[in-house]
């Protein structure tokens, strides 16, 4: 059954989700303080890359399903709200940041009209700290018959329209954690097409469903860093950190998924998200439970170092060097520089004095930003043009599926960093490159012999980091 929906922030989580109740069918409202967001989107333009994003935008305002708008007053006659505004981590320190998130509540519950029963919902989607829907609650339900509930959300960037429409699980936060909550039909009234799908739906109390959030993204952040301090140890006794990867990921337990080693994670959730889970676990007298996410930060900070540290043993000093960096986005398919790993590690061969050009399909604008549009170029080719070091570090598929060959006839020197572990080193090192890659101690080499085909078979002498040889077979 369609209702009036609104949703207050569209920013990514915001806009993909206000285009995603349009297409169940909904009368969608969204809302944004930003008038320039507001008025791409009532134009049909996404105002950041996400693949599908746009035909779905396209599609709701054709039916006359969606439409954006600056003005409060404006959701007035809407029954369900959600809230998916940001929650950046705070300037003052680890926590997050909730003001975007309490003056959006403020601004709703002003315009929210009195109704008999429980006839208004407001829905929280923002990752917030464990305690933030009790304490918000009350700004709500002071207007009769409006209630909150807090539904978090899991999209990724790259897959945000997949992961609305046919999420892995629906989770319902509500006080009491009961089944009979009005709330809960409600919600499942709105979500009635994904649900039907087979979508699991879980309800349980605010603190739970806050918590759920949090944990999912801290674990995923745990366990990438937990394969980069394994390609710390590959690094220094010259295993190569995709073999180990492989192997453990295929027991069931551990599953093969967020294993990629490289040079880590950053974007607008998990690195800020991880720091205020710490936070919000020592402001509740627990820091200690949760004290190895501090470790989980610092593994992912030191991949940063790392690669920096490996331009350095490829070229010495790195002043006046020109050096190429492949990708600025904080990952493939999404145009998000927020934390970037590719951007900061730019940033700092740049400090270092290189002479640097970044390249990104899709992420132009931050990149220009942060390090000046004279460093940024869009062609790859061009980019690549007189490289004396190339710093793969943002696994776009044209990065990926670069010619080794080609890509040598274009630099100044053939010497590559695979940051993300997904090159085919050995056929790199075969065209004549000079490879490095983080963690993969048997799969790099020093300076090869340019340009001289190995044969099919043939073992070469590859050093690992202390020096010590391995015969490592060439594959066919
Ligand atoms: C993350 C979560 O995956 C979503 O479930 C969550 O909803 C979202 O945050 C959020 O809180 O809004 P996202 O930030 O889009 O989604 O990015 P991820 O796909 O999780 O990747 C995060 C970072 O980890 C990227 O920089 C990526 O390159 C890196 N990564 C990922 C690795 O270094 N190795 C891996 O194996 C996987």
């Amino acid at each position: 059954m369609t209702q009036r929906i609104s949703v207050i922030g569209v920013g990514y989580l915001g806009a993909v989700h206000a285009a995603a109740m349009a297409e169940l069918g909904h009368d969608v409202i969204g809302l944004d303080v930003d008038a320039e967001r507001v008025a791409a989107l009532q134009a049909g333009r996404a105002p950041f890359h996400e693949p599908g994003f746009e035909e779905l935008l396209r599609r709701g305002l054709a039916a006359g399903r969606l439409r954006f708008t600056t003005d409060y007053a404006a959701l007035a006659d809407a029954e369900v709200h959600f809230l998916g505004l940001g929650t950046p981590q705070r300037a003052d320190g680890l926590g997050a940041d909730l003001s975007h998130l309490e003056a959006a509540v403020d601004a709703l519950a002003a315009v929210l009209p009195a109704r008999a029963g429980a006839r208004t919902l407001v829905v929280g989607k923002s990752t917030v700290p464990a305690g933030t829907a009790r304490a918000l609650a009350p700004r709500i339900e002071q207007v009769p018959g409006a209630a909150l509930m807090w539904n978090p959300e899991f999209l990724r960037e790259g897959f945000a329209v997949q992961d609305t429409l046919a999420p892995d699980r629906l989770v319902y936060g509500v006080p009491g954690a009961a089944e009979e909550d009005p709330r809960v039909g409600m919600l499942d009234a709105v979500y009635a097409p994904i649900l039907e799908a087979g979508t699991p739906r879980l309800v349980m109390g605010y603190e739970a469903a806050e918590l759920v959030k949090v944990s999912a993204n801290a674990f995923l952040a745990t366990k990438i860093s937990f394969i980069n301090a394994v390609a710390e140890m590959c690094e220094v006794t010259g295993a190569d950190v995709t073999d180990v990867a492989r192997a453990i990921g295929m027991d069931d337990r551990i599953g093969a998924k967020f294993l990629r080693a490289g040079v880590g994670f950053g974007g607008g959730c998990l690195p800020k998200d991880l720091r205020a889970f710490l936070s919000s676990a020592e402001q509740h007298g627990v820091g200690e439970a949760l004290g190895f996410l501090r470790e989980v930060d610092a593994v992912n900070q030191r991949r940063r170092s790392r690669v920096v540290e490996l331009a350095r043993e490829l070229l010495g000093d790195l002043a006046g060097r020109r050096i190429t960096v492949l990708g600025a986005a904080f990952k493939p398919d999404s145009d998000d520089v927020r934390d970037s790993p590719a951007l900061d590690v730019a940033a700092r061969l740049l400090e270092a004095g290189a002479e640097l050009v970044v390249t990104d399909p899709e992420a132009e604008a931050g990149a220009v930003r942060r390090l000046g549009a004279e460093r940024f170029t869009a062609d790859t080719e061009q980019a690549l043009a007189g490289a004396e070091l190339v710093l793969l570090l943002t696994e776009w598929g044209e990065y990926r599926d670069l010619d080794p060959e080609r890509a040598r006839a274009l630099v100044a020197s053939p010497r590559i960093i695979d940051g993300r572990s997904v090159l085919d080193l050995p056929a790199w090192q075969r065209s004549g490159w000079t490879t490095r890659a983080l963690g993969r101690g048997e799969a790099r080499s020093v300076p090869s012999r340019a340009g001289r085909p190995v044969p099919a078979g043939e073992a070469r002498p590859v050093p690992s980091s202390e020096g010590r040889p391995a015969a490592v077979p060439v594959p066919a």
